[in-house]
This record gives C-alpha cells, sequence and structure tokens, in this order.
C-alpha cells in the first residue's frame, strides 16, 4: 500500500481480460486496487484469483466494489480511475456514471482501450472542468497486462506526473545492457529492474496515435509472416511442423520477433480434435477491431504512403470474402510451377529470410513517417527513440530489431525518414537482390505476397530517379488543364498546353 490511510491508491474500471490483469499487475506491485465491473462475477472472480495466486500478499490489495459510488469513496484523492472497457461509446458511458456519482476536478480517468486518437482529444476537451481525462494505450494482450505490458501515456503532464510511477513499476523492463526484455511471468514477483517500457508521448491524442500505427505495423508484421508460410508451404510444399522449424530458426536471427515466435509455436500445434495441424482447421478469414483500418485511412488523408501496411488491411479483407474466392477458386486459372531442386529449395527459404526483413524494415519506415507527419501537423514533439525504445518489451510487435530503430534515431534526432538511417540504407541496398528474388519467385508460382512485394514497390519508389509521374500531370494537364511544372523552370511555374486547339504552350499565372 503506497498512501498511508486505508483508501485505495488506484480504481479499475472494467475487468475484461484485460483489466482483470491490469489490475493484478498493479496490486502486485504494491498498490492498493479498487476494482469494479457491471458484471458483478468478474469482481468475485478477480479478488479470488488475487487471493490464490498469491495467498501470502495482503488479501485486502483488491478491494471489490458494489458500484461506482463505492468505488469513488474508496480511493484516495486526487483519485486515479484506469477504464479498461471497448473503445467508442462504452468509454463515454462510464465517464458519465463517474460525474453522476462525484468524481471531482483534480480526479483523473485514464482511457487504456484502443480508442481513435481524434476521440481522445475531443473528450479530453469535453471533460475539461469536470475531471481530467487522460489515455494511455496498453499493448500486450492478456500476458503484457498481466506481467508487463508496453504503455503509451498521454495528455495533462500534471496527471502524468501522478501517475507515472505506477506505470513504470507495471510496465515491461528491458536490460539496460542488452536491450532485451525482462521476463518473469510469476504473480506477485514483479519485475523491478531495468528500464520500464512506458514514456510520456505527448499531449491528449499522441498516446493514442502512437498506439494505433503500432497496430498497424502489427497487422502487416503479421502479414509478412503469413506470407512467408504460404510461400513455404504451397510453393515448396512444406508441412506446416516444417514451415515452424524455420520460423523458429528465424526467430533466432534478424527477423527475431514475438510475433516470429508465436508464429513457430502455432504451426507446431496439432488440433485437439483431429490431430492435423491446428492451423489448418482453422478458417482462412481473418478478423479486424479497426486499428489497422485507421493506420491506412490515416495515410490517405496526411498523403503519406503506407501501402504495406494499407497490403495488410487489405489482405484481411479478402481472406473475409470466402464465398466470392471459392467462385473465382474455380474460375481463374493459374500457374502450374516447375519442379524446384533441393538446392533451389533450400535457398528460397534464405531469399525469403532477407525479403522478410527487408519488408518489414519498410512496414516500419511508414509507421514512423506516419508519425512524424502527424506530430508535424498537431504540433507534437514526439521522441522517435523513446517510442522504439518502448516498444522493445512488453507490447506485440517487440523484436530486437527495434534496437537498430533506437540507435538509428539517437544517431540524427532529425532522421527524416527510416531508409535514409545509414545501417538500413545499407541492409536493404544489400539483399534487395534476395528481396526481388523471393517476389519473382512467389508472383510465378501464382502466391499473392501483396505486403512483401507492395514494400519492395516502396522501396523501388523512393529510391527512383524519376517516377511516371510527368507523364500524369500532362494527362491531367489533358484532359482538365490541371497544368503542370517544368523541369527547366521554378517548380511554382505552373504550365498548360493548348491539347484541344493549337498545342501552344502558355504560362498560368
Ligand atoms: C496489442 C494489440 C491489441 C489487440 C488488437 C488486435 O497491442 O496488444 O494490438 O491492441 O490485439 O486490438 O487487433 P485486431 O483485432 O484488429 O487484429
Amino acid at each position: 500500500m503506497k498512501n498511508h490511510n486505508n483508501l485505495s491508491d488506484i480504481g479499475v474500471i472494467g475487468l475484461g481480460v484485460m483489466g482483470k490483469n491490469l489490475a493484478l499487475n498493479i496490486a502486485d506491485n504494491g498498490y492498493r486496487v479498487s476494482a469494479f465491473d457491471v458484471d458483478s462475477p468478474k469482481i468475485n472472480a478477480l479478488v479470488t484469483q488475487a487471493h490464490n495466486e498469491s495467498p501470502q500478499l495482503d488479501p485486502h490489495r483488491i478491494l471489490g466494489c458494489l458500484d461506482i459510488k463505492q468505488l469513488l469513496a474508496s480511493l484516495d484523492k486526487p483519485r486515479v480511475i484506469v477504464l479498461s472497457v471497448p473503445a467508442g461509446d462504452p468509454v463515454d458511458g462510464v465517464c458519465a456514471a463517474l460525474m453522476a456519482a462525484g468524481i471531482e476536478t483534480d480526479d483523473i480517468v485514464i482511457d487504456t482501450g484502443n480508442s481513435l486518437w481524434t476521440d481522445t482529444i475531443a473528450r479530453e476537451l469535453s471533460y475539461q472542468g469536470q475531471f481530467i481525462f487522460f489515455s494511455s494505450a496498453v499493448s500486450g494482450g492478456e500476458v503484457g497486462a498481466r506481467f508487463g505490458p508496453s504503455l503509451m501515456p498521454s495528455g495533462d503532464p500534471r496527471a502524468w506526473a501522478r501517475v507515472a510511477p505506477i506505470w513504470r513499476a507495471i510496465a515491461a523492463k528491458v536490460d539496460n545492457h542488452t536491450g532485451l526484455p525482462i521476463e518473469r511471468f510469476e504473480p506477485g514477483v514483479p519485475v523491478t529492474e531495468g528500464e520500464p517500457c512506458t514514456t510520456y508521448i505527448g499531449p491528449s491524442g499522441a498516446g493514442h496515435y502512437v498506439k494505433m500505427v503500432h497496430n498497424g505495423i502489427e497487422y502487416a508484421d503479421m502479414q509478412l509472416i503469413c506470407e512467408a508460410y504460404h510461400v513455404l508451404s504451397d510453393g515448396l510444399g512444406m508441412s506446416a511442423a516444417e514451415v515452424g522449424a524455420v520460423f523458429a530458426k528465424w526467430a533466432q536471427g534478424q527477423l527475431n520477433s514475438y510475433l516470429m515466435e508465436i508464429s513457430a509455436d502455432i504451426l507446431q500445434q496439432a488440433d485437439p480434435l483431429t490431430d492435423k495441424p491446428l492451423v489448418e482447421m482453422i478458417l482462412d478469414t481473418a478478423g479486424q477491431k479497426g486499428t489497422g483500418l485507421w493506420t491506412a485511412v490515416s495515410s490517405l488523408h496526411l498523403g503519406c504512403p503506407a501501402p504495406t501496411i494499407a497490403e495488410a488491411v487489405y489482405a484481411r479483407a479478402v481472406s473475409t470474402q470466402k464465398t466470392l474466392r471459392s467462385q473465382l477458386n474455380g474460375r481463374l486459372q493459374g500457374v502450374s510451377p516447375s519442379a524446384m531442386s533441393d538446392d533451389e529449395r533450400a535457398a528460397l527459404v534464405d531469399i525469403l529470410e532477407d525479403a522478410i526483413y527487408c519488408a518489414k524494415v519498410c512496414c516500419y519506415a511508414q509507421g514512423f513517417q506516419l508519425m512524424a507527419m502527424t506530430a508535424a501537423e498537431q504540433g507534437w514533439q514526439l521522441d522517435f527513440a523513446a517510442i522504439a525504445k518502448i516498444w522493445r518489451a512488453g507490447c506485440i510487435i517487440r523484436a530486437t530489431f527495434l534496437q537498430s530503430i533506437v540507435s538509428a534515431y539517437q544517431t540524427d534526432e532529425q532522421l527524416e525518414h527510416l531508409l535514409l538511417a545509414e545501417t538500413f540504407a545499407t541492409r536493404l541496398s544489400n539483399k534487395q537482390p534476395q528481396w526481388r528474388q523471393a517476389v519473382s519467385t512467389a508472383v510465378l508460382r501464382g502466391i499473392p505476397v501483396p505486403c512483401i512485394s507492395s514494400a519492395l514497390a516502396y522501396y523501388d519508389s523512393y529510391r527512383a530517379k524519376t517516377l511516371p509521374a510527368n507523364l500524369l500531370q500532362a494527362q491531367r494537364d489533358y484532359f482538365g488543364a490541371h497544368t503542370f511544372a517544368r523541369i527547366d523552370s521554378d517548380p511554382q511555374q505552373k504550365f498548360h498546353l493548348d491539347w484541344s486547339g493549337d498545342r501552344s504552350l502558355k504560362s498560368v499565372p
């Protein structure tokens, strides 16, 4: 217990998987928690779990509350209340209930859900004067919330000053020397050493924007692994377990990541009902809650290319059109791929590893450019090295590769684009022949690789000396007199050719 009265240090409202585990994590770190959920069995389940997991700890460290009024009365002031409810209307529903129950001006409400960042900005404004609406997106799923998530707080700095000690305590930790996560999943024994994966991101909305981009990268990262699985299984005829073994090996090298590790594990899992590989018994239609879509939409609004993230969203959309896919499966012709020698097969595994690495760098480059452009638009001062640091442990996209991003931004704080960083420019330049070979092999064998190939097009678009936008400008001028700039004049100076008349060139004021 951190305060010296009998009051709780923090309240948690919403005891689904994430809220319950955050409450247990906070309590493990010595804070006294008051908890409430509209579904009262969840309150009892939390209190029972806390007792059963660590009977040696203070049995009163988690207080189950019957209603929001009791929760408010049980908290030390100014109160800190964590919301773990679905994004959207439920957040405002709980805020309304808190106001009705007497929440005060200095009290802090922290939205930990995946809320749309613009909603967060609007909420901070609309609740001003009633209480402080703060936000802190959480990444890491069930286990992260329980034993150490990555936390992306933003909003009123006064609220952060109060919340920071708790957040640093419950966040995932990174070993200061190795840059690797410190993982200890033991109830009642929190990780107290290492660098916490949380940092104040910026003003209201910034944290949710950064989390949204994290999820956009997550979508692309997952899809890249899925495309590698598709190439290895359909292209090389590998069994799920064999692909799992390849992924387990990749997870030890340049492609080390939590997502690669879990994919290796998933592919080794047998279906308890049929004993076939479980993955082959799962219907190939992907779900989504919307954060990847928001990232793609944001990129379109900003004019900030994030094709690999957008392709990952489309790949999920295509997968859901199962009936249409079945019809077209019988109608559209593909190819009959030629046989590959054992040497060619082994070589493909290696070139695919490099291709995935290159495409992954492009996903992150897209995500970081999105954050940079939105920060410039919103007037946020984002610290990209710090953001990459807090993604090194706890969150879903954690990977050793993030350390290279940290170094890139530490070397050059003003780095405009990740592909300009020496490390990434050199690595991608060296590996691009393999990347091209992986894409062409997949294409020639009729295997869709939208993320691996769109990332390559992204790379080639940025490195190309010229793009065919000159012809595009001429087309626009031809049918709509939209004018064009010339390579031998000031780019601000516009010209129009009289395409339907005497084809004379006019300078347009
Ligand atoms: C995380 C995850 C988490 C959640 C996503 C999944 O960082 O912990 O991103 O937020 O798993 O909402 O999103 P989809 O359901 O859209 O795949």
